[in-house]
């Protein structure tokens, strides 16, 4: 394995230990709302500094985005590191069984190495430029499913208070008619990681930040999938806005929000 990416498993098993400890007292955390339905958990913040502690031990010159800290260490390196200690927070302050730990290495500015980690089942979920996509030291490959009927289909949207909700409700009508199912789980990372190792054919996510999509878009690229924004350019980077799916249902995906949005526009 890749020796920075042995230092990313390292830091997202911690950070695993760190959440799974505290699963008997969630009545008990601290817990700070950070918007609406977006909180953040002492769970969150111990997990982050196990991670970021971890990384800048083994790599002191390294750069770390955290989702709870910004920038750490040296913003100037050609080696930055992505974090999202707990993905799924919500599920995890209800007890719900499905979070991960995000975990992505960035070099010169492009995906390089990307860690999935989900400590209820304790999956691991790696990946590298050009190196494939693993799931416990096995490799992935994205779903063969040929036509979207067939495919099961993730959806991400984080409302927030005020938001239109015309154009997703009408993609989560249009998706629920003509795929054989749509989830919701609640961790996007997990979701991507899901669509590499084949479990989920696809999806369609809205309004991610760098830290949810930075690990798993890289594994799913690497088990052969496709990763694009709704008009199936690259803008999803900045936006979030993205669609990721094995690539005959990303087809179906990108045609069937062109038809969502053109029926919105007339
Ligand atoms: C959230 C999860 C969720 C997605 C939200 C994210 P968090 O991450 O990934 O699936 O819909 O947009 O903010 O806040 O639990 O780390
Ligand atoms: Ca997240
Ligand atoms: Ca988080």
């Amino acid at each position: 394995m890749n020796p920075m990416l042995n230092i990313g498993v390292r830091a997202a098993r911690a950070a695993g230990r760190v959440i799974t400890k505290h699963m008997g007292r969630l009545d008990s955390l601290r817990i700070e709302k950070k918007g609406h339905n977006d909180f953040a958990s002492e769970v969150d913040r111990e997990a982050e500094a196990e991670i970021v502690e971890t990384l800048l031990k083994a790599y002191p010159d390294h750069g770390v985005m955290a989702e709870e800290s910004g920038q750490l260490g040296n913003a100037d390196s050609e080696y930055q590191w992505i974090v999202d200690p707990l993905d799924g927070t919500m599920n995890y302050l209800h007890g719900y069984p499905h979070f991960s730990v995000s975990i992505a290495l960035y070099e010169k500015g492009r995906p390089y190495q990307a860690v999935v980690y989900d400590p209820v089942r304790q999956e691991l979920f790696t990946g590298g430029k050009g190196e494939g996509a693993y799931l416990d030291g096995k490799r992935v490959r994205v779903s063969g499913a040929a036509k979207l009927s067939d495919a099961l289909v993730g959806y991400t949207y984080p409302y927030k208070q005020g938001d239109d909700l015309t154009l997703p409700l009408a993609t989560l009508k249009a998706l629920t008619e003509n795929t054989s199912g749509v989830r919701r789980e609640g961790s996007a990372a997990l979701d991507l990681a899901y669509i590499a190792a084949g479990r989920l054919d696809g999806a369609w996510m809205h309004g991610l930040k760098q830290w949810d999509f930075a690990a798993g878009a890289l594994l799913v690229r690497e088990a052969g999938g496709l990763v694009n924004d709704y008009q199936g350019g690259d803008s999803w980077m900045q936006s979030g806005n993205l669609i990721a799916a094995s690539p005959k249902v990303h087809h179906g995906l990108l045609q069937t929000y062109a038809s969502v949005q053109r029926e919105h526009s007339e």
